[in-house]
């Protein structure tokens, strides 16, 4: 059975495997494939979502199934029922689920607990459907694979977005510079477990310089509220604006996981000189996320 827990988890031939049938699920969303007639599907929400709800709830239904979302306050989970527990119950009911939540650790439980294919929707350490749609989506704008490209990502360097973007690098061969604050940098230890070419830094210009790709996420990830204070201070500066842009390899592409902060992470005028690429990635979540699951399925 598969599940997709992590890029850590997935090799370069898998990630390949995925996005080679993106195209296929973008071109015709009515007359593809779908594998999970029949099947009932689970959304686990601890967190909130607009982007990965709503292309998950359409995607799954698309490809056949029925489809609950369960916000985690509603359920026994939120007053403490244990996630092991969870799983065999929800595993002897249903076909699939994606759970978006806190700790990687309840994830892979639930994967193991419930013997039902399990997908991270996002946890603290990474958000593989995320960095996957993105690859996708940098490969339709350019026309050409990401292998020896250079992406830059800006920003909280240690968040969950920059970790899948390490694992992604390692596996299919591209330069991944971060460029961030010394305390917002990832981990020396997850830096050489994946290896790749990989590179800190605190100076933005030059990690922009030459890039292909300049890429942002929030700097006050979801349950890091209670530093926002801290966070603006430190990562101030750590922003995607026009002359970053300037900087960066003719025809480099700009892109956001969204949700946007304007004037933090990302400049105003330079979000909406970007728009499409950045909505089209939004848009993407939904077709790359069908090829994800038609793979585990399959
Ligand atoms: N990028 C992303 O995962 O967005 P949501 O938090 O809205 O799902
Ligand atoms: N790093 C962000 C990503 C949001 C899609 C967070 O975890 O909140």
């Amino acid at each position: 059975m598969r599940h997709l827990l992590s890029l850590e988890s997935l090799s370069g031939e898998d990630m390949r495997s995925i996005l080679d049938q993106v195209a296929r699920y973008k071109a015709d969303r009515r007359n593809h494939p779908r594998p999970l007639t029949g099947q009932t599907w689970a959304l686990i929400f601890s967190k909130s979502s607009t982007r990965t709800r709503v292309s998950f709830e359409v995607g799954l239904r698309e490809l056949g199934a029925e489809v609950l979302f369960l916000n985690a306050g509603d359920i026994q989970l939120g007053r403490g029922e244990p996630i092991r527990d969870t799983a065999r119950v929800l595993g002897r009911m249903i076909h699939g689920a994606v759970i978006r939540t806190f700790a990687q650790s309840d994830v892979e439980e639930f994967a193991r607990f419930s013997g039902i294919p399990t997908v991270n929707a996002l946890t603290d350490d990474e958000h593989p459907c995320q960095i996957l749609t993105d690859i996708f989506t940098f490969e339709e704008a350019r026309g050409e694979r990401i292998e020896g490209k250079v992406v830059t990502f800006v920003g909280d360097g240690a968040c969950n977005v920059p970790a899948s973007w390490i694992w992604a690098a390692a596996r299919l061969g591209f330069e991944l510079r971060i460029a961030a604050p010394k305390a917002y940098q990832p981990s020396p230890e997850l830096l050489a477990r994946a290896g790749g070419k990989v590179s800190c830094t605190e100076d933005l210009q030059a990690a922009a310089t030459g890039s292909d790709l300049l890429y942002t996420d929030v700097w006050i990830s979801m349950g890091k509220e209670a530093e926002s204070a801290q966070r603006l201070k430190e990562l101030a500066g750590y922003r995607i604006d026009d002359a970053l842009v300037a900087r960066a390899n003719p025809g480099a592409l700009v892109m956001h996981c969204l949700p946007a902060y304007r004037g933090k992470e990302i400049d105003a005028t330079t979000l909406e000189t970007h728009a499409d690429t950045i909505f089209t990635e939004a848009e993407n979540r939904l077709h790359t996320q069908k090829a994800i699951v038609a793979w585990m399925v399959a």
